[in-house]
């Protein structure tokens, strides 16, 4: 095994009894320190395959080893060197943050003054000293998630499995989140594995993602290189009167015809850098007379990535 590398996922498949093929033998690492993401539709087999990794359910065929230890045969190292945190946030209703957190130090097997100790450690590193007397109930969404990933945290894991961490989130909690997930990544060294629904999300956190469909990977790099595989920038010129069959040939000579692509209110041009050639090609558009109202660089998002691999745009998924 490589020194680097904190989860090994080998052939790793899911039958449930139920005869659902949920994951059909994926393959994928993750180094130390990384944030690994899961990218795809409801049904994709995200879940499933995070809770394989977390011990929660069992593997139908191939492997998965965390830190060394396989997930099947060593599932108590596995568990100790991991926080998990679920889809759906189950937390007891009827405690104080305080009272949850040091609830979950001593199932961890921490005795006497260590319990307090990691308790306080635990408020700070998650921000939330000033809640630690309320009733769980009473926190806000966002406020839950965070003692969400106190409790996981609360032995010191080297990885850290979130399904879904930010849904239903606002988008000011979801930023915050965000900083928090750098924060341990940077600070305290943790290894992230993540599925998320959002393609923001995915861009501002994760260092590599999978694309999975179907119970396959069917893309796998960092966002900045699975948007490459998309191809070149496109600059958008909205009209303010429709083309005439001269302009369009005579654009289809100037730019190419692969490149070019034209509808009733505006037309593209594909080129290698949108904004170096943006000034250029607007001269080149105003010489042919062409009545232009505004212009608009589109660089491929992991949307146009997402759609291109599982033929479904992320911003359908609810
Ligand atoms: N306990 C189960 N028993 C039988 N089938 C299941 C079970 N859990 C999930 N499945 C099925 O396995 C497939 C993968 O589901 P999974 O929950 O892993 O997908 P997901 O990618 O997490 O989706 P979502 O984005 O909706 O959370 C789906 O077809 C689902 O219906
Ligand atoms: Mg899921």
């Amino acid at each position: 095994m490589n020194e680097d590398n904190i989860v090994v996922v080998k052939d790793l498949e899911k039958k449930y009894k139920s005869g659902t093929h949920a994951v059909k033998g994926i393959n994928f690492d993750v180094k130390k320190g990384e944030i690994f993401g899961m990218l795809g539709p409801n049904g994709a087999g995200k879940t499933t395959t995070l809770q394989m990794m977390g011990t929660l359910l069992n593997i139908t065929s191939g492997e998965i080893k965390i830190i060394g230890y396989d997930v099947a045969s060593d599932s108590n190292q596995v568990r100790e060197n991991i926080g998990f945190a679920l889809q759906e946030a189950g937390l007891d209703s009827l405690s104080t943050v305080r009272e949850l957190i040091a609830f979950h130090v001593k199932l961890f097997g921490f005795r006497g003054s260590e319990i307090e100790e990691r308790v306080e450690q635990s408020l700070s590193l998650l921000d939330l000293h000033q809640y630690s007397d309320q009733m769980i109930p009473e926190l806000s969404g966002g406020t839950q998630r965070r003692l969400d990933l106190a409790v996981s945290l609360v032995h010191d894991p080297k990885l850290l499995i979130l399904d879904e961490p930010t849904t239903g989130l606002d988008p000011a909690h979801r930023v915050d989140l965000w900083s928090l997930l750098k924060k341990l990544k940077n600070d305290k060294g943790i290894t992230i594995v993540m599925s998320t629904h959002y393609m923001e999300e995915a861009e501002a956190l994760c260092d590599r993602l999978a694309i999975i469909d179907s119970g396959e990977i069917v893309a796998m790099d960092t966002p900045q290189k699975l948007k490459k595989t998309i191809g070149k920038d496109r600059i958008e010129f909205k009209l303010s009167e429709s083309l005439s069959e001269e302009q369009i040939i005579a654009l289809k000579n100037k730019f190419g015809n692969d490149n070019l692509s034209t509808k009733e209110s505006f037309f593209t041009v594909r080129v290698d850098d949108g904004e170096e050639a943006l000034l250029d090609t607007l001269k080149i558009i105003i010489q042919m007379e062409i009545k232009v109202k505004g212009t608009k660089v589109l660089r491929p998002s992991l949307d146009d990535v997402y759609l291109k691999y599982t033929g479904k745009r992320l911003e359908d998924v609810p």
